[in-house]
């Protein structure tokens, strides 16, 4: 058991003011929701006063509130992605947006201290960009069934079976993964990453959906590997065409994650920036979102006058970060990501190919 272990254990006896002390921070508030608190937070609650009851906001608030003054004592800059729930993306991120968008902000953030509220390929991703800096998850654990679903050995064999075909990686991959790759891709330009390559044979891994509804818009041959998301692929083209059929002045705009059925039956397909992009220049009256729970309510505030019909499945790794967990992290800087070093450079090679491509 080392330090933070120990630290950890003794949390649930110990006030935040003493254990931020022990760990060499200003004094700090104990969670409750005194007046103060309630004051500082009252901008941050007409964010989401939409989604989060009033009566529960005394729960919230605190660990907001304390969040917020500790990032800025240790310099810390919070990255969250569009699926984190709505009291982490509009109350205590720095930044937030899709894959991409956090990739490239990753590698140019100032702070010493990225804490990712993501799942960990995309806190990797940005240990491998800020290799000097100090990269932080609330729960290792939270994981990605796509990332899961592949490793550096069964990228070697794809390799060996067929000589000369490049591999595009989806970002939602380990490092491990990524070192065996020529480029990286995103949901957002996965399209523009495979064009971009001279071959006319090309791997699109390990989403077999997401290549599948790219290999619709290429003539590029595609081959691809059999990793799902778990979330994006329970959505069927029956169940949308069920809400069309009830009202046909619905707009249907799913995520490439879903199965190419699903793709066909909707009015834009996109990465979740794309999608939200497409909602606030459309403003469709009437929207389904084809995608994880958290996006709907995250966009709801800025898209005034559109109604969102949610069919919704939750990514339960994304929903593995809590305020809790992130005070914790930022208390006790924990958990720290690292990338092997004898794999880092060659899967830092392959995410900057990526970037570098959109500049
Ligand atoms: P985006 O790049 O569209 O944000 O997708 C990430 C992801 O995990 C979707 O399930
Ligand atoms: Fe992975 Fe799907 Fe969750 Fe995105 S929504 S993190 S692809 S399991």
């Amino acid at each position: 058991m080392n330090v933070f272990d120990t630290a950890r254990k003794n949390w649930a006896e110990e006030p935040i003011s003493a254990a931020a002390e022990r760990f060499g921070l200003k004094d700090m508030p104990d969670l409750d929701y005194t007046p103060a608190v309630a004051r500082e937070t009252a901008p941050l609650y007409e964010r989401v006063k939409d989604h989060i009851p009033a009566i529960e906001w005394p729960v919230f608030a605190p660990y907001i509130h304390a969040i917020n003054r500790l990032k800025k004592e240790r310099g810390a800059v919070i990255l969250a992605h569009n699926y984190q729930t709505p009291e982490i993306f509009h109350c205590v991120s720095d930044i937030v947006g899709d894959s991409l968008q956090l990739a490239r902000e990753a590698g140019s953030v100032d702070a010493e201290i990225i804490v990712q509220c993501g799942v960990h390929f995309m806190a990797e991703t940005s240990k491998l960009l800020n290799p000097h800096k100090t990269v932080l998850i609330p729960d290792s654990r939270a994981g990605c069934s796509l990332s899961e679903s592949i490793t550096g050995a069964d990228v070697r064999r794809l390799k060996a079976a067929n000589p000369g075909v490049p591999v595009v990686t989806y970002v939602n991959t380990s490092a491990d993964v990524k070192a065996e790759t020529d480029i990286c891709c995103t949901s957002s330009n996965a399209l523009a990453i495979v064009e971009s390559l001279k071959e006319d044979t090309v791997f699109c891994i390990p989403d077999e959906y997401l290549a599948m509804n790219i290999a619709k818009q290429t003539s590029k041959k595609i081959l691809t590997w059999k990793g799902h998301c778990e979330v994006h692929e329970r959505f069927t083209a029956e169940e949308l065409l069920a809400y069309k059929e009830a009202d046909p002045s619905i707009q249907i705009i799913g995520h490439p994650e879903c199965h190419p059925d699903v793709i066909d039956v909707c009015d834009y397909s996109g990465s979740t920036a794309g999608m939200i992009n497409y909602v606030k220049d459309n403003r469709p009256p009437k929207v389904l979102l084809v995608t994880e729970c958290s996006m709907a309510s995250n966009i709801e505030a800025e898209a005034p006058g559109v109604e969102f019909v949610k069919p919704c499945n939750l990514c339960p790794h994304m929903k593995r970060i809590t305020l809790p967990k992130i005070l914790d992290t930022l208390v006790f800087m924990r958990e720290e990501v690292t990338v092997d070093p004898a794999i880092a450079d060659r899967a830092r090679l392959a995410v900057e190919r990526m970037v570098n491509l959109g500049k």
